[in-house]
């Protein structure tokens, strides 16, 4: 397999990351690969693996998206290539109802690249709500082709993050990259306790108890995740923790530049420098 580019735009993508994350496992020898808060994929596609692959995420349109590019790719490039890239069609499309798995993963990746960025959202009967956007990519059929090659062999499920816990095996690397749990403006340091958009206080003591979970049975870790005092004392148990600074432009009217934190935390031990 080799690397390859998303084929979504997904909110908290982590394109940034992926030669730090790609440092971080070089000397590292590991089994069977999990990643399970996949959204759109950036650091599974810019890596390869040597044994099997297990890509899976909450949000069901999602993992069909990725099913249907993995199994059907012609299919879906001749629906999607008949769809327009205006206003107007913005909104029929987003009006579809289909069952077919198909046209579900068409009208979801058509309305990635043509919503209000990129965003996925729903409203309470589970309809997608997002509005219009100006079109920053436009779907690329190489993309898609590359992507189903990288997929195949991969296993794709629809699921909670802790729903394979009891298949973790020694050696095994699991890469998490949760949803933030706090306000992310570079200045805002508020910790959010719920939002039904962001993962909950009581997830991430949920997301500390499966990390415990794959130390106890001797597998590898990385878990990036917002950089706040609440974070640090739930995640801080001892292993390597990194803060990670990327560039961030929060758009809008008052549109801020400015640096954000992460943090990174894994049981992958150093071997000399550490290049993260
Ligand atoms: C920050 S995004 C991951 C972004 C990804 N690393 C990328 O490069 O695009 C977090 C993902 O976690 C998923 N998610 C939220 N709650 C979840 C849960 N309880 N179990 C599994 N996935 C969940 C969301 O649907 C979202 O796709």
């Amino acid at each position: 397999m080799s690397k390859v580019t998303p084929f979504l735009r997904w909110a908290g993508g982590k394109a940034w990351l992926t030669n730090s994350v790609r440092n971080l496992i070089e000397n590292l020898e590991f089994k069977n690969y999990y990643e399970p808060f996949l959204g759109g994929g950036a650091i599974f596609f810019s890596l390869n693996f040597p044994k099997t692959v297990y890509l899976s995420d909450i949000n069901e349109e999602l993992i069909n998206a990725y099913t249907v590019v993995r199994d059907n790719p012609e299919p879906l490039i001749e629906i999607i290539q008949g769809y327009a890239y205006s206003e107007e069609e913005y909104y029929r499309v987003r009006a579809l109802e289909t069952v077919d798995n198909i046209e579900r993963a068409v009208r979801f990746i058509y309305l990635n690249h043509t919503s209000y960025n990129g965003l996925y959202r729903v409203n309470r009967s589970g309809k997608y709500n997002v509005p219009y956007g100006r079109i920053t990519s436009v779907y690329d059929p190489q993309l898609i082709l590359a992507a189903s090659s990288k997929l195949q062999k991969v296993r794709l499920n629809c699921e909670d993050f802790a729903a394979r816990k009891s298949k973790i095996r020694p050696g095994d690397l699991v890469f998490m990259d949760p949803p933030y749990s706090v306000s992310r403006k570079p200045n805002g340091n508020g910790f959010i306790a719920y939002n039904q958009d962001l993962f909950s206080l009581t997830e991430q003591y949920r997301l500390k108890e499966y990390i415990d979970h794959i130390k106890r049975k001797g597998a590898y870790y990385i878990l990036t995740n917002s950089a706040h005092e609440t974070i640090r004392e739930i995640f801080d148990n001892g292993d390597r923790m990194i803060t990670l600074q990327r560039n961030s432009v929060i758009g809008g009217k008052n549109s801020v530049r400015g640096k954000i934190s992460e943090y990174l935390f894994t049981n992958i031990p150093e071997i000399g420098d550490d290049h993260v």
